[in-house]
């Protein structure tokens, strides 16, 4: 990437409105005791997690076989190919997190500024310090492990899309909803494949808190699906069908293709592997499974994000039957 390219990446310009709100009146029930649990929860990444034990020693990070299960490429490997499977592909996987985890941090300092009421703000503030601290923990572990691979061009598309629009509606359903359903899903599928304590307790953290932040953007949207202009609710189901559709990886067009550079890196064939785990492994048919049909499609449904106008796209993918 040249120099030019590269700042424009880490550049998003957005016009946001801020609002103050001078009722100090209480507006969202839930709110007042997530805001409450999120107070009493906090936790520090320098004491609650033991940064001393040696990274991936006293059990794997990624079990392989388990993860690559239902694969062809895989049942090839020597013991070292698999070892160094294991050591990349969780540190592509941690960069992934690492950088979703900043999106989230970007896009909550916005929600405080615009987000309408205050008690809507004051839980969104501890939001920006969860994910403050959930950079803070990935960053550490990652750099442990190996290194920072770069942000997937997917998830940093969805991310800047969600940073650049005006609209605080489609930041929470872009981040709060459909980002970190993606990353609960994504850190369950790690959870149960990892047996290394460190990174064991750090997922552990770091769920307790996601848990909230996907309630607050479900409590708010609640509130004002209802009432918003039907224009205004047409963009969010369709940013909510593209990012299924582009996150649903089955083919050359969509998933985190990312993952092709560390297949490179090991000097193999990254469109032949990516065909590959995607057609059979089983790791990718349980985190679709957990993302799509557990979390995102009941809750895009609950919201009534999925209308009559935009259902048969979805069935047409095979996210509905
Ligand atoms: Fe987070
Ligand atoms: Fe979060």
């Amino acid at each position: 990437m040249t120099t030019t390219a590269a700042t424009a990446a880490r550049r998003i310009s957005y016009q946001l409105e801020t609002l103050w709100d001078y009722d100090y009146e209480p507006t969202h029930h839930e709110l007042e005791s997530l805001y409450e649990t999120a107070k009493k929860n906090q936790w520090n990444a320098s004491t609650a997690i033991d940064w001393s034990r040696p990274i991936g020693k006293e059990g794997p990070v990624l079990n392989v076989p388990s993860a690559f299960s239902g694969t062809s490429f895989f049942s090839r490997l020597t013991s070292e190919e698999q070892k160094e499977v294991e050591v990349r592909v969780s540190a592509w996987r941690l960069s992934q997190f690492l950088h979703g985890e900043q999106g989230a941090l970007l896009v909550c300092g916005q929600l405080v500024n615009s987000v309408p009421e205050l008690d809507a703000k004051l839980y969104a503030s501890t939001q920006v310090v969860d994910e403050g601290r959930h950079v803070e923990v990935y960053e550490r572990y990652v750099k442990k492990l190996l290194k920072i691979y770069p942000v997937d061009p997917l998830l940093k598309a969805l991310i800047d899309e969600i940073l650049a629009t005006p609209l605080w509606e489609l930041k929470l359903l872009g981040m709060q909803m459909i980002i970190e359903g993606l990353a609960i899903a994504a850190f369950n599928v790690m959870r149960r494949q990892t047996a290394d304590p460190t990174l064991a307790s750090v997922l552990d953290y770091v769920l307790q808190d996601e848990g909230r932040h996907v309630n607050f953007g479900y409590f708010a949207l609640r509130r004002s699906i209802p009432d918003m202009a039907p224009d205004k609710r047409e963009m969010l189901e369709d940013f909510a069908f593209k990012a299924c559709d582009l996150m649903y990886g089955r083919d050359e067009r969509t998933g985190f293709q990312s993952i092709k550079h560390v297949w490179e890196e090991m000097g193999w064939d990254g469109e032949e592997i990516w065909r590959d785990t995607i057609a059979n492994s089983q790791t990718a048919k349980t985190f679709n499974r957990m993302l799509f049909t557990e979390v995102l499609i009941p809750r895009l449904q609950r919201l009534e994000l999925i209308s009559s106008r935009v259902e048969p796209r979805y069935r047409e993918i095979g996210l509905l039957t």
